[in-house]
Formats: structure tokens, sequence, C-alpha cells
């Protein structure tokens, strides 16, 4: 099983302000549930709150210290390493954490690929991408989504793996 993130940040690494996006982006949201469905998906329990519902198609693993009670398609663990083994032994092949801060900063380490969606601008954020050393990582532009009336800023989607 590999582990990837996915992750749609500024300029200056803001991805979220007040346990929210800081933009509307609705290409982003389409490709994130294109690469994401069928999949295990990994989140912090603010994200979790934030996003408010199991999202459908995916299986996720929330991590709290106060883990609550399974349900249909989500799950809480107390520990990272006890959600990777549970995708693991369920024959997952590429666990995607979807953040927030606070867990892409304990995981950085252990990703092999990052689908990044750079947003062209800076936002006011309270929460960030930890930085990565790009001379790790080979880069390859995808697409770029352009700036219109369901996409609030011009945004680049990028595949960075593990060199
Ligand atoms: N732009 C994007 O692509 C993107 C994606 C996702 C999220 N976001 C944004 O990111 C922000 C949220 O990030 P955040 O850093 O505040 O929160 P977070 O990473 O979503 O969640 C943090 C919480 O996860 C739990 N946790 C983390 N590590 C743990 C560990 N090792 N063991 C047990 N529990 C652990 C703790 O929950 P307990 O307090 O319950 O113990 C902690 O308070 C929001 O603004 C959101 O919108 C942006």
């Amino acid at each position: 099983m590999i582990i990837s993130m996915i992750v749609a940040c500024d300029l200056k690494r803001g991805i979220g302000k007040e346990n929210q996006l800081p933009w509307k982006l609705s290409e982003d949201l389409k490709n994130f549930k294109k690469l994401t469905m069928g999949h295990h998906i990994l989140m912090g329990r603010k994200t979790f709150e934030s996003i408010g519902k199991a999202l459908p198609g995916r299986t996720t693993l929330v991590i709290s210290s106060q883990p609550k009670m399974n349900e249909e398609n989500i799950f809480h663990f107390n520990s990272v390493v006890t959600a990777i083994d549970f995708a693991q032994e369920r024959g997952e092949e590429e666990l995607f954490v979807v953040g927030g801060a606070n867990i892409y900063q304990q995981m950085i380490s252990m990703a092999y690929k990052i689908y990044l969606t750079e947003v062209q601008t800076t936002v006011t954020a309270d929460a960030f991408f930890p930085e990565i050393n790009l001379a790790d990582w080979k880069v390859e532009i995808r697409e770029k989504f352009l700036k219109n009336e369901k996409n609030e800023y011009e945004s680049i989607y990028k595949i960075l793996e593990r060199r």
C-alpha cells in the first residue's frame, strides 16, 4: 500500500481558515472526488468536523485522541499507525491522507505521492501544509483549472512523486 496526500494550498502553503477551506474551487473538488473514490481516506478530527459527513463511496478514517463509535463507512482511531494498519489489512492499495495541517505534518515523511492543487493566490490562513524540499520530489504538472464563476482562483494541479 502506498500513502498519498491530497491537498489544495495557496502560494504560501495556506490550506484553511477557521476550520474551513478558504476558497470555492469546484474543479478541485471534482478532482478530489475522482481521485479518492473507492479508497480509504484518512483525516484529523477537525477536518472531519469541518466536512461534517461521510463522503459517499469512500471509507473515512478519523484520527482523534477521543475516538467516537464507528459508523457505516466511518472508522475512528486514536493513532495514525492503527488507521494505516486497518487500511492495509482491508487490502487498500493507495491510502489518501486528506488533512488537515496537523495530520499532514505528522504524515508527510510517509507520503510517496502528493496530489497538489496550487491555488494561484495568497489568502489569510491559519492552517498550513508543511514545507517540503522540492529536491526530494519529481513534479509533474497535470492541468490548469481556470478562474470562473465556480472557481474563485486559477489553480495548477500537480502530482509530486518521491524520488
Ligand atoms: N486545503 C486543503 O486541501 C485542506 C484539506 C484538509 C483540511 N484543510 C483545512 O485544515 C484545517 C484543519 O487542520 P488542523 O490542523 O486544524 O486539524 P486536523 O489535522 O484536521 O485535526 C487535528 C486533530 O486530529 C487529531 N489528531 C491529530 N494527530 C493525532 C494523533 N497522532 N493521535 C490522536 N489524535 C490526533 C486531534 O483530534 P482531537 O483533538 O479530537 O484529539 C487533533 O486535534 C481546516 O481549516 C481545514 O479546512 C484544508
